[in-house]
């Protein structure tokens, strides 16, 4: 565990000396004492430093900070340089360099720049990911490692080409079930070789969706593979942890239920893209997923920003007391730590207007006051490493659902994958509980309530899988546009959804309505559906809510079926925020979920092997809220009321 090698949580972040000098560095020493500082990633982007040229490398500097670092107290978590290439490799390498799906192969000059499935990229991340653990693979301030830099690079070039076919040949066998599984029977796509399969670049028009989800399958299996290759070598040299830091929610190019299974402790990086209490429930909604794919072991936020929010070309600043809060938002759901992207704000180059620890104002700024409180509280959580986070409810989670709903040519361009997880899960935040995420292949007897939004794709033994929970007990909602098709993207014929799911929740979806651009329309109950709608035949579920007008009127909108000794609902049209959240309440209440907190305040416990409790308790709002007295860890000593925008970790009885 990372936490017994700091000897308490981690607190730091980023930490590119290369960018400055002595005296800086010296200055540096200072304000991470003061800071509290116990951990810093280093080496993220310093390949060009590492190997000058090809084969030849220079490690005295990086000798020298290792040492300095360790000298004053504070463990290094190790990069591998490969998220940047120097330029060297690029004019040594041009084969090596990403080609978009348009045909255009891109340069140095940024970060970024290479393709994953180039042999000579990938001999070379392994070279320097090999070199540097024989190097540092002992040394004293080395805490664990980190590999590469959010694996992101799409590429479309004639070496994915060729690896992506043999991926293919693996997955499918034979042509004749490739062509199949495509249904390349339509539009003459039928492929007489397989020289012909290329990866989704530019066309006309619709690309296929078989070879699309294929082609995100095979991209995840790749990154999955560099990972584990680097991590190899690494493991060769050194016993210490290995990771990667996995991108912000909204990227999904990697199936991070796999990348999870490879990495030694799952590590995420989170930017909120909304300001306020959006940006609050988006901290829960990354900590949760980062939770979940860990199978629920603590884990690790490796970045965050001191004052960026993003949201729509904007970096927003964090409003006074959000670094802690934020920081303590991620550590109440199982991070054990927090650390940000970067120490000190760059005065040069790509990212100098990123926030930083250090900002370019200096150590006297609110930025950094407020850095040295949120390390102060970090530092009081050190008897609660290692303790984990219970949930009652799971949303599932699918990447093969998300790929396949990208597909072009749905009934509606306002399905998204991403924004459906995000507001179910919201709804439940809303609602004051902790959500897991789960795979719909996962064995998910633990959770009394189960929310199935927007899972388009659904396997037969995710099907199967569904109708066992409910029928053992579960409750269970399943949302409009959900198990239509099937691992390789056909469609479920007969009616929708997958088979055994239909029988279960007692409906026979029979058509789909999209509604239009804002159309917003009323159910029986009162509540309002947008963006979709369908027609639904109850056989043998019990009609909620149903349409109002038009062809729908009449026919159910949102049904209950018992099924076994559990209830299985369907939801056919998007709800709005308020009757979104106000259908959680009442799903939860009938799961027995509780308690249910009012929004704003979030409270998450986490408990320790030993039966050991801390409740965090974070209040977003604006007003003062009570407590029962209890002793916070953060102060020290007795709390009886939060400020607005306050925070405590509490010991002793619950709330
Ligand atoms: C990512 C990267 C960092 C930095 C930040 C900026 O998380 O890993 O190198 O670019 O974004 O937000």
């Amino acid at each position: 565990m990372i936490a017994d090698r700091l000897g308490g949580l981690a607190f730091g972040g980023d930490y590119n000396p290369e960018q400055w000098d002595e005296p800086v560095w010296k200055e540096d020493d200072e304000l991470m004492r003061e800071a509290r500082v116990n951990l810093a990633t280093v080496g993220v982007f310093s390949w060009a430093l590492l190997e000058p040229e090809e084969g030849r490398y220079d490690f005295a500097w990086l000798d020298a900070h290792l040492d300095r670092l360790h000298a004053n107290g504070i463990a290094v978590d190790l990069a591998t340089p490969t998220a940047s290439p120097p330029p060297w490799f690029t004019l040594a390498h041009p084969d090596a360099m990403p080609v978009t799906r348009d045909g255009t192969r891109l340069v140095h000059g940024s970060r970024d720049t290479y393709c994953l499935s180039a042999p000579a990229y990938r001999t070379a991340a392994r070279r320097i990911a090999s070199a540097l653990a024989e190097r540092y693979g002992d040394h004293p301030a080395v805490a664990m490692w980190h590999v590469h830099n959010e694996y992101v690079t799409l590429c479309w070039c004639e070496h994915t080409a060729a690896a992506f076919r043999v991926w293919l040949r693996a997955r499918h066998g034979s042509l004749d079930a490739l062509n199949e599984a495509w249904g390349t029977a339509f539009w003459s796509q039928r492929y007489g070789s397989w020289e012909q399969v290329l990866p989704p670049r530019a066309t006309q028009w619709h690309r296929n969706p078989g070879l699309t989800l294929d082609f995100s399958r095979f991209f995840s299996d790749e990154v999955v593979a560099a990972y584990s290759e680097q991590r190899d070598a690494i493991r060769a040299h050194s016993d210490r942890p290995v990771t990667t830091n996995m991108m912000q929610p909204g990227y999904q190019n990697v199936d991070l239920w796999a990348l999870s299974r490879e990495v030694d402790l799952v590590a995420i990086d989170h930017y909120p893209d909304r300001p306020g209490l959006d940006a609050a429930a988006d901290v829960a909604f990354a900590a949760d997923r980062a939770r979940s794919f860990g199978g629920g072991r603590p884990w690790l936020l490796m970045e965050q920003g001191t004052s960026t929010v993003y949201e729509q070309g904007r970096t927003l600043a964090k409003e006074p007391g959000e670094i802690l809060r934020h920081s303590l938002g991620h550590i109440a759901r199982g991070s054990d730590g927090a650390l940000f992207f970067q120490w000190r704000q760059s005065k040069a180059g790509a990212e100098q207007w990123h926030s930083a620890m250090v900002p370019h104002a200096g150590p006297d700024s609110r930025v950094f006051t407020e850095v040295k409180a949120t390390g102060e509280a970090v530092s009081r959580l050190g008897d609660l490493a290692g303790s984990t986070v219970t949930a009652d409810v799971a949303v599932l989670h699918d990447s093969d659902a998300w790929w396949a709903l990208n597909s072009d040519g749905l009934p509606s361009s306002e399905l998204g994958y991403h924004s459906a997880l995000r507001n179910a899960h919201r709804a439940l935040w809303d609602n004051g509980v902790v959500t897991d995420f789960a795979h719909p292949e996962a064995d998910l007897s633990r959770y009394r309530l189960v929310v199935a939004p927007a899972l388009y794709l659904l396997s037969d033994a995710g099907a199967e899988n569904l109708r066992r929970y409910v029928v053992d007990g579960g409750t269970l909602l399943v949302q409009y546009f959900s198990g239509v098709v099937d691992s390789r993207g056909h469609a479920r014929l007969g009616g929708y959804p997958a088979a055994p799911l239909r029988e279960v929740l007692g409906i026979r979806v029979e058509e789909y309505r999209p509604l239009r651009h804002e159309e917003r329309i009323v159910l029986s109950d009162s509540s309002h559906g947008t963006v979709w709608s369908e027609s639904v035949r109850a056989q043998g579920a019990e009609v909620i809510a149903a349409y109002t007008h038009g062809a729908l009127a009449g026919s159910p909108a949102l049904t209950r079926n018992h099924c076994g000794t559990g209830d299985a609902w369907y939801l056919s049209t998007q709800l709005d925020d308020a009757d979104y959240t106000a259908l959680m309440s009442r799903l939860l209440d009938a799961a027995g979920v509780g308690p249910v907190r009012p929004p704003g305040i979030e409270v998450v416990v986490r408990q320790g092997e030993d039966g050991r409790c801390w409740q965090f308790v974070l209040n977003h709002l604006a007003e003062p809220v009570p407590l029962p007295e209890a002793h916070d860890v953060l102060t020290g000593g007795p709390v009886r009321e939060l400020p607005p925008g306050g925070c405590a970790v509490l010991t002793g009885g619950p709330l």
